[in-house]
């Protein structure tokens, strides 16, 4: 049933599809309340008891943008994933950039442009509250500016979000790496980490980083990280603006998927060698198969994250890559 629902959804142009998937996802939610136990136990509470733990179902999560305002991670969860990133969550509702602005490209990518559209953070916060207590994996918000708060206001943006958000979650992905809102990675300076840490909530805090950055870049950023007591680590990568021009002459928008794994593997690896054992790393990007999977885990991740790849594979990788992974639980101090 799954099989052929995913194959259906693969043949509507791909923001309906996205549309479809959600409204099936919640029908599914409906069906998990009224008929399955939950265990009617918030994960997040359990963590803040466990003083500074956070333990993950499996290894393996949903990234950022697929369940943008936070409406459908139950479901998710039962489909097999051990944690699910929500968001990019923003302090005000925005619609975002004008469609289309996802399109398919081959073989097995996307390009988006969809520019934060999202609920706004006080609809994502009743809409975590309504089914926080019926899931049992970590949900961590993703978190970002709103498209018309200019960069030397940015840090309210987060700090107010860290405080709304912060009773409700396990922890946080700090986004100052999506290529769609303009000025967005111009935050991705050490300036910026050290405005973070001056507001940072006490909770697990990454990261996200643009694979498009140069490698010594990376590096001062990897050894600002390292060196701060605010960040349990870093999410690699974001999708990538130099990938959709090079590949597919866009100019606008970030690809995803298939052609993304070498750079995210690349970033990965750079990023276990300076941080050593000290922090932890969550890959995402071109991850589709367990071959990929393992090599992510080979190069230095902890924990893996799909979005691309399920998109066109559906469901079945999950189980594929839970399976393949053969861990069980994971657990992370803080
Ligand atoms: C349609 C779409 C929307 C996305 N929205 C977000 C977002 O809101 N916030 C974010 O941090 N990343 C977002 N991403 C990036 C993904 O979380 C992920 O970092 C990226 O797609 C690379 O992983 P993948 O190759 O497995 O897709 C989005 C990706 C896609 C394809």
């Amino acid at each position: 049933m799954l099989f052929f629902l995913h194959k259906i959804l693969l043949l509507l142009p791909p923001e309906v599809a996205h549309h479809w998937a959600i409204f099936l996802l919640k029908l599914y939610q409906k069906f998990i309340i009224l008929f399955l136990e939950t265990k009617k136990s918030s994960s997040a509470a359990l963590h803040l008891k466990e003083v500074r733990k956070i333990r993950f179902g499996n290894r393996l999560g949903l990234a950022a943008g697929f369940d943008k305002n936070a409406e459908v991670f139950l479901p998710l969860s039962h489909l097999g994933f051990g944690f699910i990133e929500v968001g990019t969550v923003t302090p005000n509702s925005q619609e975002g950039n004008p469609k289309p602005r996802i399109w398919r490209e081959s073989p097995d990518g996307l390009i988006n442009q969809m520019g934060f559209n999202n609920c706004g953070v006080e609809q994502f916060k009743k809409n975590l509250k309504k089914n926080r207590l019926h899931c049992s994996v970590p949900i961590l918000a993703n978190i970002g500016k709103n498209k018309i708060t200019p960069n030397e206001l940015a840090i309210q943006d987060y700090k107010s979000l860290f405080s709304m958000l912060a009773p409700e979650v396990d922890g946080f992905v700090v986004n100052i790496s999506s290529p769609n809102t303009v000025g967005l990675r111009e935050l991705q300076s050490i300036a910026f980490l050290e405005h973070l840490e001056e507001v940072a909530p006490q909770k697990p805090l990454w990261v996200k980083l643009s694979p498009d950055l140069d490698m010594d870049v990376l590096k001062e950023l990897f050894l600002k990280i390292k060196s701060s007591q605010c960040f349990l680590g870093c999410v690699l990568t974001n999708t990538s603006r130099q990938i959709a021009l090079q590949e597919y002459g866009r100019a606008e928008g970030g690809y995803s998927g298939e052609k993304l794994f070498e750079r995210s593997l690349e970033c990965v690896a750079l990023c276990r060698e300076i941080f050593n054992e000290k922090k932890s790393i969550i890959a995402v990007g071109g991850i589709n198969s367990v071959v990929r999977a393992k090599k992510m885990r080979q190069e230095g991740a902890d924990l893996i994250e799909l979005y691309t790849g399920f998109v066109y594979k559906g469901p079945a990788l999950v189980k594929e890559i839970v399976k393949g992974l053969a861990d069980e639980s994971f657990e992370l101090s803080f």
